[in-house]
């Protein structure tokens, strides 16, 4: 056992730990990362898979993520954008496929003026109640209690106005089904990315990539480190008192003044806290879980579907596949098609033989697709459900009335214990953006605290 004295110790070498690391070298401190994993990143992973390179989790940057932007910008990574050229394709509730440009899915009249109106109706929602506290918002209570598929039907009649809008939130984003989150919680995750249309505007949500992946982050931001990243160590207790803390993992000890418990919420539980978290984070964590999504991948010998006109982005609420994109990697000869099944339907697939579900999985690909999509090179389903230090994907949300109950505590310290990861953000919530905002917001007050 290895005991080593640091400033604060950060729990957890993900994006948003190791950005906090960096800034508190920055401000003069020491510091020391635990990491559970053999590996740095966390929900950031790119790995070779029978010789092609796929993000396994977190790729995609949109121009409103100006954290993440400049932090690639200082780690002089580049980007390229998502191939979008040609027509995105829609399949409705009997199966018949359509094909359109632009971000309103080809549906009749009356429906595509439903769901402009309701996109109108949310981006007001969305303006007047913010990102900031939506906790605070006079109506913050009676928003939270109505479920989003409730919410839903009140506002109309329209079906596929509901599945579709539906959709953006629910399979798309919280990866939870439409009656298990809130309307509050859906205009919070619009709310963070600037807009409800941005959410349904895929060119702008799904914008540019970066060259080697986007673990290029975390990997870059350890290095600057150095020796101070610990891979396989988790972390299993961490005992505090009123300005001290001693963190000890599976090989090393660390006392340090400050701790950033920086894992997604619902890990926490798995640390034993002496003593132990009051009662306010003991209830409030219990509220806080994961979506579940399988992100597919699917490599061909080129991108066919191009050669048809198509761009390769695909949409259908009724689709075991719900969304699909053209995901070839910069410069590769070889196409590559990402698909993504979410929450109940993932679900059924999980029931099924690893067999079976492939086929049902890129049959839902050839509905969009044509036959060709059947056979891929190579096939690879990322599945974060089975990840002991994530356990579902891809990030966390509130049940039923947690975010108006216990909103404003989500990020407040427990005395030298303090909390970072993408899943508390307000701008970026749920991405990599808002790790890096959580990370450099909690390191400021921390060196403003030891600077005191
Ligand atoms: P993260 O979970 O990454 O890091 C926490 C770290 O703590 C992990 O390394 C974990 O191993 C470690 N840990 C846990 N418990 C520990 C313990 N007890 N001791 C020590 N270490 C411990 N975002 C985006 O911006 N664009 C996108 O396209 C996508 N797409 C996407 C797809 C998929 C499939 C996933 C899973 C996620 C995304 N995301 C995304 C979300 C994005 O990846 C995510 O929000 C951030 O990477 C989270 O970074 P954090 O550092 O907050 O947590």
């Amino acid at each position: 056992m290895t005991d080593i004295t640091r400033d604060v110790v950060i729990v957890g070498a993900g994006v948003s730990g190791l950005t906090a690391a960096n800034e508190l070298v920055k401000a003069g401190k020491t510091v020391a990362v635990l990491e559970a994993r053999d590996r740095v990143g966390g929900r950031l992973w790119t790995r070779e898979i029978d010789g092609a390179m796929l993000e396994i989790g977190g790729q995609w940057v949109s121009p409103d993520q100006d954290a993440l932007i400049g932090t690639l910008e200082d780690l002089g990574l580049e980007t390229y954008s998502r191939y979008r050229e040609g027509d995105s394709v829609y399949i409705d509730a009997d199966g018949a496929l359509t094909t359109f440009t632009g971000e309103i899915f080809p549906v009749s009249a009356e429906t595509q003026r439903e769901m402009e109106r309701l996109i109108g109706v949310l981006d007001e929602l969305v303006a007047e109640i913010g990102i900031a506290a939506p906790w605070d918002h006079p109506r913050a209570k009676e928003l939270d209690t109505i479920t989003w598929k409730a919410w839903l039907e009140a506002q109309t009649e329209d079906q596929e106005a509901r599945d579709n809008i539906g959709l953006f939130i629910a399979e798309a984003m919280l990866t939870k089904p439409s009656h298990a989150i809130s309307a509050l919680q859906a205009i919070q995750m619009a709310a963070s990315a600037g807009s409800f249309t941005h959410l349904v505007d895929s060119d702008f949500i799904l914008d540019k990539r970066v060259v080697g992946g986007l673990q290029s982050v975390p990997i870059a931001l350890a290095e600057k480190l150095g020796g101070d990243v610990f891979l396989n160590q988790p972390v299993r207790r961490i005992e505090h008192d009123d300005d001290s803390v001693t963190v000890v993992a599976d090989g090393m000890t660390v006392s340090a003044k400050r701790v950033i418990v920086a894992v997604p919420p619902n890990l926490y539980s798995r640390i034993d806290f002496q003593p132990a978290l009051p009662r306010r984070q003991h209830q409030m964590h219990q509220h806080l879980s994961l979506g579940l999504v399988i992100k597919v991948h699917a490599v061909y010998d080129r991108p066919f579907w191009r050669e048809a006109g198509l761009s390769g982005t695909a949409f259908s609420p009724y689709e075991t596949v719900h969304e699909a994109y053209d995901n070839t990697n910069h410069g590769d000869s070889k196409g590559t098609l990402v698909g993504f099944v979410s929450d109940e339907t993932a679900d059924g697939l999980f029931e099924l033989s690893e067999e079976e579900r492939k086929h049902r999985i890129l049959t839902s690909l050839s509905h969009y697709y044509g036959e060709q999509a059947l056979t891929p090179e190579v096939y690879y389903e990322s599945d974060w459900g089975t990840e002991e230090w994530t356990r579902g994907a891809y990030a966390a949300s509130f049940d039923l009335g947690g975010l108006s109950r216990y909103g404003a505590d989500l990020r407040t310290p427990v005395g030298v214990i303090h909390w970072s990861c993408s899943d508390l953000a307000a701008e970026g919530f749920q991405h990599v953006d808002g790790a890096i905002r959580v990370g450099r917001e909690t390191a400021a007050v921390i060196a403003d605290e030891l600077n005191a």
